[in-house]
């Protein structure tokens, strides 16, 4: 069977170089080998482009090499082809290490720290909450949410979930519908956003949310950048100076050299970069998804796509 490879990432070759080891009865393309398109049947990608999906009519399965398929699903010439997406623990582990460290660093007042080392001013002891006085909202509760949420509450902190549909009750952490929203948001210290990239998340971080959080709070952004209205959150950060923001995403990456959320002074950039994909145990779980379609010839898309994820 034939399979192309395609990424953006900066270690690609590396990428390849595994895939290759790993499918070792398999062709591998990329585009440099001019591959016949009409052969490819399975597609590892990243960020393809359009007219190169548009020319893969023979697909059988798609791989996506992160938690998200936006950058599958998304693309006009996308037909509903079952999409594999990377479920892996240890891609959990680093987010939930990266949630950790932002909450970490508000919670401590590292910024402040930091901020203080500029001008050399010895600042002195700070007054920090602990754990379990501090309330983290995580919205978007599927399986990165919810390893962050496990990971948080075992270290004494409270933790709330939202989710669109609360089917599933999480006797640990408790799960607020849209519905309750606002009570989420009131209770919240610390707003974690892995929400999606859907029709229904654009902008749903906008002035009205912001206003329903706390005035002292901090919202960290690791989903996507389409759910935060950036406009909304320059303009409540000027208002509101013990409101902080951790971003990790944005509307366009690499973050524009314009962009004023570079130099607020209550933002903390880091660059799309909270929990990379791991090779050897995504390679392991597409095999896994790989021999078991080659068996019985069919495959379940992780993909809902009336949900959008
Ligand atoms: C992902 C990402 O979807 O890194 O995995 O954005």
């Amino acid at each position: 069977m034939s399979i192309l490879f395609y990424c953006t990432f900066k270690n690609k070759n590396d990428w390849l170089k595994t895939i290759r080891k790993k499918f070792n009865n398999e062709n591998v393309y990329t585009l440099d080998q001019k591959p016949d398109f009409s052969k490819i049947e399975f597609a590892i990608i990243w960020n393809i482009p359009d007219k190169i999906l548009k020319k893969l009519n023979n697909l059988k399965i798609i791989f996506s090499l992160g938690a998200g398929v936006d950058h599958i699903i998304n693309l006009p010439s996308y037909k509903k082809t079952p999409i594999v997406r990377v479920k892996d623990p240890n891609m959990a582990e680093r987010m939930s290490n990266h949630v950790h460290s932002q909450i970490l660093s508000y919670q401590l007042k590292l910024t402040l720290f930091h901020q203080a080392q500029d001008k050399k001013k010895w600042l002195g002891e700070q007054y920090s909450k602990l754990n379990s006085d501090m309330t983290i909202g995580i919205m978007g509760f599927g399986f990165l949410g919810k390893t962050v949420g496990t990971y948080l509450k075992k270290l004494n902190y409270n933790v709330l979930a939202l989710k669109k549909d609360v089917k599933i009750l999480n006797p640990k952490i408790p799960i607020y519908s849209h519905k309750n929203l606002d009570k989420f948001l009131r209770l919240s210290d610390i707003v974690i956003s892995i929400l999606p990239n859907t029709h229904d998340t654009k902008n749903f971080i906008n002035k009205k949310f912001l206003n329903k959080m706390k005035k002292k709070a901090l919202l960290v952004n690791i989903g996507r950048g389409s759910s935060l209205d950036e406009k909304d959150l320059l303009n409540h950060l000027n208002k509101n100076k013990e409101f902080f923001a951790y971003l990790d995403v944005f509307k366009i990456e690499p973050l524009p050299k314009n962009n004023k959320i570079w130099s607020h002074k209550n933002v903390t950039v880091t660059p799309h970069a909270a929990a990379l994909t791991d090779i050897n145990s995504t390679i392991e779980l597409m095999l896994k998804r790989y021999s078991y379609y080659k068996k019985n010839n069919k495959i379940k898309s992780d993909v809902n796509l009336k949900k959008g994820y």
